[in-house]
């Protein structure tokens, strides 16, 4: 039997809710076909986004949505995504999948995307082909009070002549390859430039984030951090990305794969100490609290239902259910260390939370885990750890949080082999012996929803003695939810 320890004095900080946030990139089948279907498709829509699709997000509370990429944004205009007559352009993705960006949606569309699902926008500003005169013109173009410039006027014909509000404008994407292949120094002066301009015509109303490193690239980190300490230009958060990347199949696994998946997934934690001790280390811990602004399993392309032609696009097993809350769970345990996190991406796509196309929309195992952890937002996070973890075999991951009484506590039981008796200790705190419980698992560890078959894999509800030993299925994700006396 293995002791889970949650130790209700022992707080680590409030759990933004923007650990629970999303992205959306134009590319392959995210927007056209996926997220958006256009206003007067026979396919039931609100203003030309998926209806179906958007009542299941709102269910999951999707706290921010970061566009428009990713590798799109370093050579997206933003005039092309306005008013009446759009144009067609190649996008960065082109030379990748050979579709054009019809620009259907744009600042208005998506601003509209994240009004109605009830989340903060994060828009990433080109900084590699543009130049920062337009990326200001963007932002007065947002964000200027109405009535009170050109471009607010401009906006205001367009039909929204209030200000948007974008919460986060993050500097760049990927300047160490995509967007611009540049070496930190380099991308660090950049950075200042544009972050100086923009914060400027903001009236300090959206954070900047910093672009950061790729996974495990500490020098990156290091460079950049020694750099914009010699600054004064404004910066709210440092991002890095980390992506599960495996050669092997999104579907087809042994019982060795589903570990070293598991396993790679978990150096999150590492990357997250490793990259946040450079801020310490400068006393910069506040200004650059990390955003994860991209992560999650990266398989070769084909095992979607649309068989490749959405680049990038994979299905998603209990394997990934596993990848996303066993991630979900480091971020919580480390929220006093990250500020944002966006699953890559929402729909169609790596990692996704929806498959659509045409009529069809479906969720897959990682939307049922946000759904599951989504009582996390917002909480105060307190200690909570396991035995064994240094055995990715052995390890049932947790994390704890308290709201409202309640204490959420999340687990994941990585071995694929055996069910596992867990026995959930509290320090500090009393609380009710019967607990409600979402339990995710499957017959076969394989197991995903397709089109056909839209809730092979789906959570069940029970409730649980905590009072005595449990038993979590091999293979599974819990949500315990504990009253708190
Ligand atoms: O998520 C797909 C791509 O992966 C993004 O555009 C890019 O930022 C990353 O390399």
């Amino acid at each position: 039997m293995k002791h889970i320890y949650l130790v209700y004095p022992d707080k680590i900080g409030t759990i933004a809710p923007e650990i629970y946030g999303h992205f959306t990139e134009h590319i392959g089948g995210v927007f056209y076909d996926g997220l958006w279907v256009g206003r007067d498709s026979k396919i039931p829509n609100i203003n030309g986004f998926r209806k179906d699709l958007i009542e299941k997000l709102k269910e999951i509370r999707p706290s921010v949505l970061r566009w428009p990429g990713g590798c799109f944004a370093e050579t997206y205009n933003w005039r092309d995504g306005i008013g009446e007559s759009r144009p067609v352009r190649p996008s960065w993705w082109t030379p990748n999948d050979g579709r054009y960006e019809s620009n259907e949606v744009g600042t208005h569309e998506f601003m509209e995307l994240c009004e109605l699902v009830g989340a903060k926008a994060y828009f990433a500003m080109n900084v590699t082909s543009i130049t920062p005169m337009q990326a200001r013109d963007w932002m007065d173009y947002c964000m200027s009070p109405r009535g009170s410039t050109t471009l607010a006027l401009e906006r205001e014909k367009n039909g929204h002549p209030e200000p948007f509000d974008i919460a986060y404008w993050g500097v760049g994407n990927e300047n160490w390859g995509g967007g611009g292949n540049m070496t930190a120094d380099y991308y660090a002066l950049e950075y200042r430039r544009f972050a100086t301009v923009m914060h400027n015509i903001c009236d300090k109303k959206s954070e900047l984030i910093a672009g950061g490193a790729n996974g495990g690239d500490y020098a990156w980190t290091h460079d950049l951090v020694a750099n914009l300490e010699k600054t004064s230009a404004p910066v709210h958060g440092m991002s890095f990305h980390f992506y599960t990347g495996n050669a092997k199949d999104a579907l087809n696994f042994d019982e060795d794969e589903w570990y070293s998946v598991l396993a790679k997934c978990c150096t999150m934690d590492e990357r997250i100490r490793r990259h946040h001790s450079y801020s310490v280390g400068k006393k910069m811990e506040d200004k650059l609290k990390l955003v994860v602004d991209e992560w999650g399993c990266w398989y070769p392309d084909g095992s979607g239902p649309s068989k490749g032609y959405n680049l990038f696009e994979q299905q998603s097993t209990m394997r990934d259910a596993l990848v996303s809350a066993l991630t979900l769970n480091i971020f919580n345990n480390q929220c006093d260390k990250v500020r944002m996190a966006n699953v890559a991406q929402l729909c169609n796509n790596l990692h996704c939370l929806f498959l659509a196309g045409g009529e069809h929309c479906i969720t897959t195992p990682t939307y049922h885990v946000f759904k599951m952890f989504r009582d996390h937002q917002g909480a105060e996070a307190i200690r909570a750890f396991g035995e064994d973890n240094d055995d990715i075999k052995k390890r049932v991951s947790v994390s704890a949080s308290v709201k409202d009484g309640i204490m959420t506590v999340t687990l994941a039981n990585c071995s694929c082999e055996e069910d596992t008796e867990i026995s959930l200790d509290l320090f500090g705190i009393q609380a009710e012996g019967t607990a409600e419980v979402e339990l995710l698992t499957s017959g076969d560890i394989h197991d995903y929803n397709t089109f056909d078959a839209p809730d092979t894999v789906a959570p069940t509800t029970c409730t649980w003695d905590i009072t005595k030993p449990v038993t979590m299925p091999r293979a599974s994700v819990a949500t315990v939810r504990i009253k708190l006396k």
